[in-house]
């Protein structure tokens, strides 16, 4: 066992961080406010190789793993938790789809390239407004004409929706097998009939883009059915244990920023005379919130090991991504507290990551259907 990072992964790890406090951090209060995405930030990111980290260069990918990459969304979240997820689902989610498909190399790197860059933007469309859990309920359908395939649909809660070059989109083939009759589809934007609908007003994460997308007798050539039909279902759930570590790394970071913060500032506010940290009972809750980032830490290390070393990570993956959110929700609750009217303010940095840390508790699987993953390998 080696608790140590790599030279390599502490070097993405400085990289990461840099970026983060030199470009995200100005102006993330005002994009929050706005909810206004960056492209501009984003196309930074894909400059610096972090998009395509950890997938093969033959694809567009950096070579990298997914160890670093975790290492890379944590980084970000510290600071901008609304590019964390949005960095998360392209990387995990949509590049997750391609990588995990059986499309041949050159369809993969036709689709992946210019996502991987940060030249543009990928989604994942599984949800729907009847199959959220239950993600076997989709009913979108796909129907084969000649060459092609004509979807017609809505999917929803779709993270870059609006922004996205390309979306994997979730139907149905053989709609009689029901999730065993899901194919997934490489959707392009623009494609006639592929429209954005409702665009969300959020509570966290408001710098992210997140919309309902239509399909509406959309026509998709049959190449870019990446799965054999029926195969959707099994390639959306192994794709979502690797987005599981991405929103893990996304909860962790928003905790360990909000913890810095926290830190600093009970180490130089003064109230009674003496800093605030010479209360044993603030010292005791930052030992407690430490020990808590500490542990939920090594357990996304572990599960974005276990994917890099080829063992099955659905596990890691799912426990991961319970215990790093909870740390995100209740590490930024007790900042919000430990920083008084102070943590109320914007300026402070930390009601916003308490907004954004709820969702990461929601999305890529709820933690109530972690947890049913995790108790179901256990009682097998
Ligand atoms: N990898 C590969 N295959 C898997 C798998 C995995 N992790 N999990 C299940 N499967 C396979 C099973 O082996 C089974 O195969 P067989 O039929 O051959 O036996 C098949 O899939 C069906 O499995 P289940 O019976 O366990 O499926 P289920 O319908 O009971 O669902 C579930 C299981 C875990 C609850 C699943 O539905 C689930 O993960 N739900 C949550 C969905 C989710 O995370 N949605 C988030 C969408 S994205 C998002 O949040 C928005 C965003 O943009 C950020």
């Amino acid at each position: 066992m080696n608790f140590e990072l790599s030279k390599e992964h502490l070097a993405i790890q400085e990289t990461a961080r840099t970026f983060a406090t030199n470009e995200l951090l100005p102006g993330v209060v005002e994009r929050d406010e706005a909810g206004e995405f960056s492209m501009d930030l984003f196309h930074k990111m894909g400059d610096l190789g972090l998009i395509g980290l950890p997938y093969p260069e033959e694809v567009g990918g950096q070579g990298g793993d997914y160890l670093g990459y975790a290492l890379a969304v944590e980084e970000i979240s510290k600071v901008d938790a609304s590019m964390g997820i949005a960095y998360s689902v392209c990387t995990s989610l949509y590049g997750g789809s391609i990588m995990n498909s059986a499309a041949p190399v050159e369809k993969k790197r036709e689709v992946l390239q210019d996502v991987l860059s940060g030249k543009c933007m990928g989604s994942f469309g599984l949800t729907e407004p009847n199959a959220g859990s239950d993600a076997g309920g989709c009913i979108t359908v796909a129907e084969k004409d000649g060459d092609s395939y004509i979807l017609n649909g809505l999917k929803c809660f779709n993270t870059n929706g609006p922004l996205a070059e390309y979306t994997a989109v979730y139907a149905l083939t053989e709609p009689e097998k029901k999730s065993k009759g899901l194919s997934c589809f490489v959707v392009k934007k623009g494609t006639p009939g592929f429209t954005v609908g409702k665009v969300e007003n959020k509570m966290g994460i408001r710098c992210a883009q997140v919309s309902e997308m239509i399909l509406e007798n959309v026509r998709v050539p049959a190449e870019n059915m990446i799965t054999a039909s029926g195969d959707g279902f099994k390639l959306a759930m192994k794709t979502l244990d690797g987005g599981r570590i991405g929103v893990a790394a996304q909860g962790l970071g928003i905790a360990e920023g909000a913890f810095e913060i926290a830190k600093e500032y009970l180490k130089t506010r003064e109230q009674f005379g003496k800093p605030l940290y010479k209360n044993q009972y603030l010292a005791f809750k930052m030992a407690e919130l430490a020990m808590e980032i500490e542990s939920a830490k090594w357990m996304l290390y572990k599960a974005a090991t276990d994917k890099d070393s080829g063992k099955s990570y659905t596990q890691s993956a799912a426990k991961a991504k319970y215990l790093c959110t909870n740390a995100a929700m209740h590490v930024t609750t007790e900042a919000v507290q430990m920083l008084g009217g102070n943590g109320y303010m914007k300026e402070y940095h930390v009601e916003r990551m308490m907004r954004d840390a709820k969702i990461t508790q929601i999305y890529e699987g709820t933690n109530e259907i972690q947890k049913l993953i995790v108790s179901g390998a256990l009682f097998r």
